[in-house]
């Protein structure tokens, strides 16, 4: 695969791999702006230890990002689904991609893509993103799904992961010139159910109420019987969900 990139960046495709993420773990220290992209993941990972079902045909990429200090990392989760929403929305005009909190992405209230964050050892957040292009599981999943082709939208590979990776690249100069703040904004400009009721599946409880934003911090606004609750983790329903894959 031959596309061009920003400025800094470098791409590795393979043919089979594992997991996209895992491979980063493994490149050297120095990796910095390093994209790994594989035609097909055996073992692909979801959130939660979930499992990403990963056809041919669908785009599945991680990104090296050597931060350092970590604990500004959370920002990223934003930064990613604002970068891979923009990114969808040049090469597929009009499809009326939505977020889903955390960093899901949903065009009419189904999943199309999920991205999963991983942190290394040695100071590296691992950006993993899968979009369904082609092909989306229709059995055993946690949400209802789309593909981009189901949606109508004929795409290639090499041109979403082009567009992904300057979208990407133009978002982290915006984080480091304008700060968080705007990319919370841009999140919150394309929050899909705002005002929705939701549940919210903690570790070890669900949360009902209303979806009423993100705070300062990213976190989801619950508004329970008038009571405003900050979320940090967990999965987000709009309706009923049971089961398991690229949920
Ligand atoms: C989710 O559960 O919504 C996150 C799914 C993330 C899938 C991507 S595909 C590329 C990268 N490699 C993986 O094993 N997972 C991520």
């Amino acid at each position: 695969m031959k596309i061009s990139l920003p400025e800094g960046w470098r791409l590795i495709f393979k043919g089979e791999t594992k997991s996209t993420n895992e491979d980063v773990k493994n490149l050297p220290v120095g990796s910095d702006k390093t994209a790994i992209c594989a035609e097909f993941q055996s073992e692909g990972r979801g959130r939660t230890g979930r499992r990403w079902v990963s056809p041919k045909g669908n785009l599945f990429v991680s990104l090296c990002l050597e931060l350092g200090d970590l604990n500004r990392s959370e920002i990223y989760s934003f930064l990613s689904a604002v970068a891979l929403t923009d990114a969808i929305e040049k090469v597929c005009p009009g499809i009326g991609i939505k977020c889903k909190w955390p960093n899901d992405l949903l065009v009419e209230g189904k999943k199309i893509s999920g991205i999963l964050l991983e942190t290394d050892g040695v100071g590296r957040l691992i950006v993993g993103i899968g979009v369904n292009i082609a092909a989306f599981p229709e059995n055993n999943m946690l949400y209802p799904a789309t593909s981009l082709a189901e949606c109508g939208f004929s795409v290639t590979k090499e041109a979403l992961l082009k567009e992904l990776l300057y979208q990407f690249d133009l978002w982290q100069k915006r984080l480091s010139d304008e700060g968080k703040k705007t990319i919370l904004d841009a999140w919150r400009q394309k929050a899909y159910g705002l005002g929705k009721k939701i549940v919210v599946r903690l570790p070890d409880q669900n949360m009902e109420g209303v979806f009423a934003g993100l705070d300062n911090d990213g976190r989801l606004l619950l508004n329970k019987d008038g009571k405003l609750c900050e979320i940090s983790v967990g999965d987000v329903f709009f309706g009923s969900a049971k089961r398991n894959e690229n949920g």
